[in-house]
């Protein structure tokens, strides 16, 4: 059994509106139904663009939003079904570094404050030098000066406040870290440390890890799986090295033909495929498989009615796309007018 099992987990938010009493008129499908396993020790990248429900469903398995439905199993436990004094308690065990360094620290409280607070509620340490002891040693291993105890967070640079955030995980001694874009706030040349501490880390202490990106480039290097998260849910799964081999879902296929590649005789030579159309809301998402007002390879039929569940293609490979099979052996092919040479202007899709 994997550490940790998502079973078809749904979080809708209800859209109210009314003067005197709150009616409900809607819900945005934030996260609509996602199955995924993350391995004790492993990496579990997940990547989609803004607003897909990425930090969504890195609260839910925290149970920071309500589960509308599904299982969240953690160790053999159903965290979705623990009752609150039991979920505070298992929460020690599964920590989350957000997305947001500077927001997630509390402005007027300094570092010791902040990493102490969860190491008092948690009843980690025996007293105040005992507890102190372990915040330096920690501090030590992300990197940080023994002073930075008295200092606050504005003092620090954005590289160190996501430290900061890491260290705060850390010193609770969990067994899961769910790192919400842990380096999208950060300066490329800032961005490789911190992914490289996480490795470190994650190697020393046994660490395992779900890392939510919006950038493929972030979760490629340092992921065993990644998932393709598209309006709530997974299109794509599969070993990271094979997925960039193989992308077999045509929305992954579009955001991987936007990663540039350092050969520039390749990089000329590629095709771009290129998105039309806005993200649809997750307040109104498309029937059948939400990729298809977008998707260049659509057909006439299933694609707008029916949507497709996530299959196993072989090898961890899973696909949710009617026409995956096809697609890879060439039998249907893009409309036309959908590619452009890779020197045409355009914005990537995530
Ligand atoms: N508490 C909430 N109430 C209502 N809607 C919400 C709430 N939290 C998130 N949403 C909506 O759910 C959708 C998914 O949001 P989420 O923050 O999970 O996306 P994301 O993939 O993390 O995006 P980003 O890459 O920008 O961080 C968005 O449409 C967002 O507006
Ligand atoms: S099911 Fe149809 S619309 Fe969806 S990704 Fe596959 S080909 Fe595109
Ligand atoms: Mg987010």
């Amino acid at each position: 059994m994997s550490l940790l099992e998502l079973d078809d987990v749904k979080v809708h938010f209800p859209v109210k509106r009314g003067v005197f009493f709150d009616r409900t008129v809607g819900h945005v499908y934030a996260v609509d139904g996602v199955s995924l396993s993350v391995e004790a020790g492993q990496t579990y990248g997940l990547v989609g663009e803004s607003g897909c429900g990425k930090t969504t469903l890195g609260r839910a398995v925290l149970r920071l939003v309500d589960i509308t439905s599904g299982g969240v199993v953690f160790d053999g436990t159903d965290l979705a079904a623990l009752p609150g004094e039991e979920m505070r308690r298992a929460r020690r065990r599964l920590q989350m570094v957000f997305q947001d360094p500077l927001g997630s620290l509390d402005p007027r409280q300094n570092i010791e404050s902040i990493l102490t607070e969860g190491m008092t509620a948690h009843g980690i340490g025996a007293d105040a030098g005992e507890r102190r002891k372990r915040i330096l040693d920690i501090l030590a291993k992300v990197g940080l000066p023994a002073n930075a105890l008295s200092r606050y967070p504005h003092e620090f640079s954005g590289g160190q406040r996501q430290r900061i955030g890491i260290a705060r995980a850390l010193v609770l001694e969990p067994d899961v870290i769910i790192c919400d874009e842990p380096v999208s706030a950060l300066d490329v040349s800032i961005q490789a440390q911190v992914l490289n501490l996480l490795e470190e880390l994650q190697e020393s202490m046994g660490l395992t890890y779900l890392v939510i990106a919006h950038d493929l480039a972030v979760v490629r290097h340092i992921s065993d799986v990644i998932g393709v998260m598209y309006l709530g849910s997974l299109v794509e799964e599969a070993p990271s090295d094979l997925l960039y081999a193989e992308p077999r879902h045509p929305y992954t296929r579009a955001l991987m033909s936007a990663v540039p590649v350092p050969d520039p005789v390749v990089e000329d030579g590629r095709e771009r495929i290129l998105l039309t159309g806005d993200l649809p809301s997750p307040a109104d998402p498309p029937t059948g498989c939400r990729f298809h007002t977008r998707c260049p390879w659509k057909q006439e039929t299933l694609c707008a009615t029916e949507r497709p569940a996530l299959r196993d293609v072989g090898d961890g490979h899973r696909v949710a796309c009617h026409y995956a099979a096809e697609i890879a052996d060439g039998t249907i092919t893009r409309a036309a007018g959908e590619a452009s040479p890779a020197s045409t202007p355009e914005t990537s899709p995530v």
